[in-house]
């Protein structure tokens, strides 16, 4: 069975209706502006409201623990309101319906502010579904998710994937059948859990494993190494050790050989590392990025994830992915304009949700729209 295509389905009939999309606006409070998740759920709301249709955006932001002033989403409503040049109705209360004298747009509060949410609950779900008469999926990112907002809510209203979601499945479906070699994957960031699984799915395909973040501190941990009070993923290790097990020579994990320290922490990657790792991107003809070697954010802890960054756009020879949430903010580090992107590269929006689909598996959001 294949997924239904908002792209694809006849709208006519939709004129005057609601539809309710559920986007990833999943970005660090201070970082709305300009963000590279924002501007990918832009062109399927216009395309509704081109076609006539009204929109209810629905997100989480963050992981809340109840209501959270911080993981509001009320910053996004002047920002969504400037770029669609439409008033956005924020609404912090979950209505029973969508009065239609209101507007066009409205964006919900965050969505994991109800506890149903996360626990994929069918009567919130129903809350929801009764806010718009179709439902579109635009939130790649959350689509490893078994949430209300992105599978119970298919059970009520006739579901569609939007464009972003096609585009996001087009192009790492396309990199699963053609990769050509040297194929190289780079992992860093704060999760770790999620990039094992990547590196159990490629390591018969996959010819380099750069590690930074907290993947390396995780296997120095494995291999006994010192690492202070570094970002660590302890219940990690033990597969990490299988992996380690498994290694012949030329070895695929590539760890770094100097690092950047402040507090009893590795914040990043030192110049050696750059060099190394920037040499085997620049012979690679396959990359997956996902996750900035080190604290980007942090001044004078930058300067490994800028140096990834000039090898990938260096290399015009390869095909490259680039995904998850800090990884494509990092991209703000070296260039203003953010979305000139070579041609060869592909920025998704998923981090967890990129890994899994790329490692092959299904996503709970796309399976509900099949
Ligand atoms: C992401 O940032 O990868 C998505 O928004 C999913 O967020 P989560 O890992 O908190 O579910």
């Amino acid at each position: 069975m294949s997924v239904f295509y908002l792209s694809k389905t006849d709208l006519k009939k939709m004129r005057g209706k609601t539809a309710l999309v559920r986007v990833d606006l999943n970005i660090e409070p201070g970082a709305e502006k300009n963000s590279f998740r924002l501007e990918a759920i832009l062109p399927t709301i216009r395309f509704l409201l081109a076609r006539g249709a009204k929109v209810v955006i629905l997100s989480h932001r963050g992981r809340p623990r109840g209501r959270d002033k911080n993981l509001s989403l009320r910053p996004f409503a002047p920002i969504l309101q400037k770029e669609l040049k439409q008033r956005v109705e924020f609404m912090t209360v979950l209505p029973r319906m969508i009065a239609p004298q209101r507007g066009k747009v409205f964006l919900l509060g965050n969505l994991r502010f109800w506890k149903g949410e996360e626990k994929n609950d069918v009567g919130f779900a129903r809350r929801l579904a009764a806010l718009g008469d179709f439902y579109v999926n635009d939130a790649f990112a959350v689509s490893h998710r078994k949430n209300a907002s992105v599978v119970a809510i298919t059970r009520f209203l006739p579901s569609y994937a939007g464009l972003l979601l096609e585009k996001e499945i087009k192009n790492l479906g396309g990199i699963l059948k053609y990769t050509t070699h040297p194929f190289t994957i780079i992992l860093g960031g704060g999760k770790t859990s999620d990039k094992l699984g990547v590196m159990n799915y490629f390591w018969n395909k996959a010819d380099n494993l750069l590690l930074g973040g907290a993947p390396a501190n995780t296997v120095f941990v494995a291999q006994k190494l010192p690492v202070g009070n570094s970002l660590i993923d302890r219940g990690s290790t033990s597969q990490i050790l299988k992996l380690i097990r498994k290694e012949v020579e030329p070895r695929k994990i590539v760890l770094p050989l100097d690092v950047k320290i402040a507090d009893k922490k590795i914040l990043d990657i030192g110049p050696q590392t750059v060099e190394k790792y920037s040499k085997i991107i620049s012979k690679s003809r396959t990359v997956i990025w996902n996750g900035p070697p080190g604290l980007f954010e942090k001044k004078g802890f930058e300067k490994g994830t800028i140096g990834i960054w000039r090898a990938i756009l260096r290399n015009r020879k390869a095909k490259i992915i680039v995904g998850g949430g800090e990884t494509t903010a990092s991209f703000s580090l070296i260039h203003n304009s953010k979305f000139m992107i070579p041609k060869n590269i592909f920025l998704s929006t998923g981090g967890g949700a990129m890994l899994k689909f790329l490692s092959g598996r299904k996503l709970p959001g796309i399976e509900a729209l099949k």
